[in-house]
């Protein structure tokens, strides 16, 4: 599909997440700095929404029960950080957020989210 508008810079000021349904599925975007990052909006711990999800500098912090991911590259920073690294099972819910290319044009956010 191409990018598409998400919103305006303003209403995702700096340290602040948005939460959108495309009809490709959820987004969730944050801004960390001004910079703007976008990236798939269900947490793969219990595919639950990213919606609220707050920042803690660069980490996005789910609500349901505080996975974070790294916004840059989608990562999972915690509990991945923790976890061994040869438990099997918990390889799924470790997934990174799918990450989607962003443009601002003016004032307005665009993401290409496929
Ligand atoms: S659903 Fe995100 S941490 Fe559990």
């Amino acid at each position: 599909m191409g990018f598409r508008k998400i919103a305006l810079i303003e209403e995702i000021p700096p340290g602040r997440t948005g939460y959108f349904c495309l009809d490709t599925g959820p987004v969730v975007v944050a801004n960390v700095g001004g910079e703007i990052f976008a990236l798939s909006g269900t947490c793969p711990h219990q595919q639950n929404p990213l919606e609220g999800a707050t920042l803690i500098d660069d980490l996005l912090d789910c609500p349901w029960h505080h996975f974070q991911f790294d916004v840059r590259t989608g990562r999972n920073h915690f509990p991945g950080n923790v976890y061994p690294k040869d438990l099997p099972c918990a390889q799924a819910q470790l997934a990174p957020l799918e990450k989607y290319t962003v443009e601002i044009r003016d004032d307005e956010i665009w993401v290409d989210a496929g």
